[in-house]
């Protein structure tokens, strides 16, 4: 999603106070330095702007730079916080590195790390091969991995303290046909967050997921599935969701705020599933 996407303002029906805007916050972030992977556009730029207007500067990274991400730093900037754009392949280790340095260099320091880029499409598992896997797996676990690691290396060198949040999937705990790379992606990273939370312990960094259900936001540039992307992506779920709605990126954003926030001081290791109730249930084929 990008600033121009949703009328601004948008209060999503049975809400209270969640905006995408700005309108109806209450500063949880004040101060804070954040840097958000895969923030042009969808739900990674719906993070950025939440945290904007809860009073935090943004780093945003992208591998690519157009118009939407020109959207996504505009709505940032409209909101008064500071931001900064790092483009940057974040599977690859010198542009991560490249990445890293810019970003605090233009912020001093920083609070908040997520970890939300991906560039994935479904593919059989007979046809799955080994460039499909080095690319979901070198950018979506291994990359997240080591964003991670530098993140909480700098976070422990400014004295401590952090939050560093993950955007896993559904598909981390049920499969869907034509999913095994990126199911074993984000199940893996449901995993890194316990094991990250264990190893970081005693330094006041929390590391946690956010697993998404199906979220209105997407246009997956490599996949063959016209139907995969934008209004209308949940509809086929709708009889599985209790909630009765898609997801927005907004939902999103509101519970990678709270991850990211001092109101989850005590939540680590865990993985928040943000799916509108639909795997309480039986779920599509
Ligand atoms: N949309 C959904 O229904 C849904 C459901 C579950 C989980 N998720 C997760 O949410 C996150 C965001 O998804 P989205 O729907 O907003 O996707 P999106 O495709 O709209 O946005 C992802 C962004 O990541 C960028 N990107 C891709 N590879 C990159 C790389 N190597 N380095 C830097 N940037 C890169 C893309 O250019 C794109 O702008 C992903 O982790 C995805 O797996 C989405």
């Amino acid at each position: 999603m990008t600033a121009g996407c949703w009328p601004a303002g948008l209060r999503i029906p049975g809400q209270t106070g969640t905006t995408n805007d700005g309108s109806g916050t209450i500063g949880l972030l004040d101060g804070k330095k954040a840097l958000i992977t895969g923030s042009r556009r969808g739900i990674g730029a719906a993070i950025a702007l939440k945290f904007a207007a809860e009073g935090a500067d943004v780093g945003l990274n992208d591998v690519v730079r157009d118009a939407e991400a020109d959207k996504t730093m505009a709505g940032v900037a409209g909101l008064g916080r500071k931001f900064s754009w790092h483009q940057a392949d974040i599977g690859n280790t010198d542009q991560r590195a490249r990445m890293f340095d810019e970003f605090l260099e233009a912020h001093g320091r920083i609070d908040i790390l997520v970890n939300n880029a991906v560039d994935s499409r479904d593919v059989p598992f007979l046809e799955v091969d080994e460039a499909f896997w080095d690319h979901l797996v070198g950018h979506g676990l291994k990359g997240y991995v080591f964003a991670s690691q530098r993140a909480a290396k700098e976070m422990i060198a400014q004295g401590g303290g952090g939050k560093i949040v993950s955007i896993s999937s559904v598909h981390s705990y049920r499969a869907w046909p034509h999913d095994s790379v990126y199911g074993i992606v984000k199940a893996g990273l449901n995993r890194m967050a316990k094991s990250l939370a264990l190893d970081l312990s005693g330094t006041g960094i929390n590391v946690n997921c956010v697993a998404p259900g199906y979220i209105d936001s997407r246009v997956l540039p490599l996949s063959e599935e016209p139907n995969r992307g934008g209004a209308g992506y949940a509809d086929e779920a709708m009889e599985w969701i209790p909630s009765r709605r898609g997801g927005l990126p907004v939902d999103i954003a509101n519970a990678v705020l709270f991850l990211s926030s001092s109101m989850a001081d005590y939540v680590n290791g865990e993985t928040l599933l943000v799916d509108g109730g639909l795997l309480t249930g039986g779920t599509p084929s």
